[in-house]
């Protein structure tokens, strides 16, 4: 049976509906510019995004990975919050059994004035640092853009309409010492690396227990999956939790697969989070103008 598409009827829900959770993915920023992970002509250079965020990687060449995620940095301090980011944050605002997950590192949701209580940041930030030998030294919210001056090469501003030389297969990567990326001034020994969650890495324990205890606590009403492809465990595991804890399920997504497994009940919403949120959350937090306010 085909998931519900009203508008109205999935207003009509939410205002009834108590405890909300929202699992939040790279498509919720496509519309403030980021690129997704696995999204059409994904490579970096020639890398799969996927493939420069292991530990391994980072082992095998230190510059190439930061390079990359120097690049992302970059974009996502250049970047500003879209309606989707905004409308999640009002929702937050007005209804405290409201918690968000997201997957994304971009540091957007805060920016857009979500409340801390109400955010977990699975995959941690893309503006944090810590040391690569875990000596426990971490830099929170380091805007430091380019990451250092060897990084300058992924920090650039070129025109729209011009390939960044960095981005650009047939230009040599910048030659950069091992040296002239940051160390831990902490231990003093290890490198710097991004705060962001590698696969082969585990989440935060304390964060996972905090919202499986969330979860625990009482019957769930929805579970919004906003802009992922859902595939990236533990992550993508919240979806048949919240499902079992009583959860109808509203995948927002341009992507029509992305609705497969929607039972009849749930709700796919077809298009772009950043015009379709807003829309979805009006009765609750009211009509919002293209710059993500409330009028
Ligand atoms: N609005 C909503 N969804 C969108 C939009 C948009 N404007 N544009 C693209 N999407 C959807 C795509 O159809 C896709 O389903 O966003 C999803 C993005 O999927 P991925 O690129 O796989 O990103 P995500 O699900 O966030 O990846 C999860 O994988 O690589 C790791 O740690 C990384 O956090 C990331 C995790």
């Amino acid at each position: 049976m085909a998931p519900r598409t009203s508008i109205a009827d999935f207003r009509n829900f939410l205002s009834s509906s108590n405890r909300i959770v929202a699992l939040c993915g790279a498509g919720l920023s496509a519309a403030s510019g980021l690129p997704t992970f696995r999204g059409a002509g994904g490579l970096w250079r020639t890398h799969s995004p996927t493939s420069l965020a292991t530990p391994d990687a980072f082992e095998d060449d230190p510059a190439l990975v930061w390079l990359f995620y120097a690049w992302r940095k970059h974009m996502a301090i250049k970047a500003s919050p879209n309606r989707g980011h905004y409308a999640l944050a009002e929702l937050a605002k007005r209804r405290e059994n409201f918690l968000c997950l997201t997957q994304n590192v971009d540091g957007l949701s805060p920016r857009a004035g979500h409340p801390d209580a109400q955010l977990r940041a699975l995959h941690g930030s893309i503006l944090d640092v810590k040391c690569f030998n875990e000596c426990g030294y971490v830099d929170k919210n380091n805007l430091d853009d380019p990451v250092c001056p060897a990084l300058a090469p992924a920090a650039e501003d070129y025109p729209s309409n011009e390939t960044l030389p960095l981005l650009d297969p047939n230009v040599p990567l910048p030659s950069i010492n091992v040296e002239d990326l940051p160390h831990c001034p902490n231990c003093k020994t290890g490198l710097l690396r991004p705060g962001v969650v590698w696969f082969g890495e585990s989440l935060d324990f304390a964060m996972l227990d905090e919202v499986d205890s969330w979860f625990r606590q009482a019957p769930i009403d929805v579970i919004l999956v906003i802009g992922t492809a859902a595939v990236v465990n533990p992550a993508a595991r919240y979806v048949d939790k919240a499902r079992r804890m009583g959860a109808m399920v509203v995948v927002v997504n341009p992507d029509p697969s992305s609705g497969a497994g929607l039972s009849r009940g749930d709700f796919f919403f077809q298009g772009d989070a950043s015009a379709i949120l807003p829309q979805l959350f009006e009765d609750i937090i009211g009509k919002m103008d293209e710059a993500g306010r409330i009028v």
